[in-house]
């Protein structure tokens, strides 16, 4: 069974308030697209086109309202309501039937990222089963889940740690097999009542069965102020590059053909 994509598009985006009153955080600007193109255009171009998107009541009009069934972006979306925002784990759970027992790549949709996909990908489907998460050093640790390595394994991960024990962060890009809904049965929420992803990274690092790459290029969350911000400064300057370095029009923004067509 080949890999499905799920994009995590729910919580209250409360960070980014009075900006996500009336708008869901993943339809916001980022660059010349909808924040929540930019995740699924890196699906699209890994060859993933059967993608769940997760999102919340207030939101689901306008996110179906913006994207359809999938057609104009060769891709065939499913939608599923997280009815609160219960955590990033309770918003994968929804994706049981969905998974139908198979692999998922699963993205959270505020994250903004330069590496394609396809490799991680590939690993992933070499390794046959498990876990894969994605690593990236950043200078503010804390504000994430980060990853302690020792000999080339991860051996825990903590949820934005107040002494953080490496500065390398998990990003919000994960595969996983199909025993992720099991392990998801199994958490119970953290302090701030949520069901952790964390929670279930930990759980494949107990059965000796998460991997991890690393991001050579550039990587953020676009959750906070600043963050949206830097997203929007790193999308600019990559388009910029990208100009400079003859990419080709259609290879420079997410879904470019859409772009034109409205
Ligand atoms: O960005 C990477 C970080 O994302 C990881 O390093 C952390 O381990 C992980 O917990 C997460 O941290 P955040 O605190 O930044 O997560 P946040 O609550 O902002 O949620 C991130 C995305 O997950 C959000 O854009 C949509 C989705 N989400 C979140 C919640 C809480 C849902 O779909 N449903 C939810 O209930």
């Amino acid at each position: 069974m080949d890999l499905k994509g799920v994009v995590l598009a729910g919580g209250t985006g409360s960070r980014l308030f009075p900006l996500t009153k009336v708008t869901n955080k993943h339809l916001l600007p980022v660059g010349l697209a909808p924040m929540i193109w930019h995740p699924l255009w890196k699906l699209k171009q890994a060859g993933i086109e059967e993608i769940l998107i997760v999102t919340g009541t207030e939101h689901m009009g306008d996110v179906v309202g913006l994207m359809g069934s999938g057609k104009d972006f060769g891709c065939r979306f499913t939608y599923k309501v997280q009815d609160e925002a219960g955590g990033i784990a309770q918003a994968l759970g929804l994706a049981e039937n969905f998974a139908g027992g198979g692999p998922l790549c699963v993205i959270l949709g505020d994250n903004i990222f330069q590496d394609a996909l396809d490799a991680e990908a590939a690993a992933f489907r070499a390794q046959g089963r498990g876990a894969r998460i994605l690593l990236k050093k950043v200078a503010d640790p804390q504000r994430y889940g980060v990853a302690e390595v020792r000999d080339g394994r991860v051996v825990a991960v903590e949820e934005k740690p107040a002494a953080p024990k490496s500065s390398l962060a998990v990003t919000g890009i994960y595969f996983y097999d199909g025993a992720v809904f099991d392990i998801i049965r199994g958490v119970r929420p953290s302090g701030r009542g949520e069901l952790e992803i964390t929670d279930v990274n930990n759980a494949y690092i107990s059965r000796g069965e998460l991997s991890f790459g690393t991001f050579r290029g550039w990587w953020t969350d676009a959750g906070t102020f600043p963050s949206l911000a830097h997203a929007n400064a790193l999308v600019a300057a990559q388009a910029a590059d990208d100009v400079a370095a003859d990419v080709a029009a259609d290879d420079q923004v997410p879904f470019p053909h859409i772009e034109r067509k409205l």
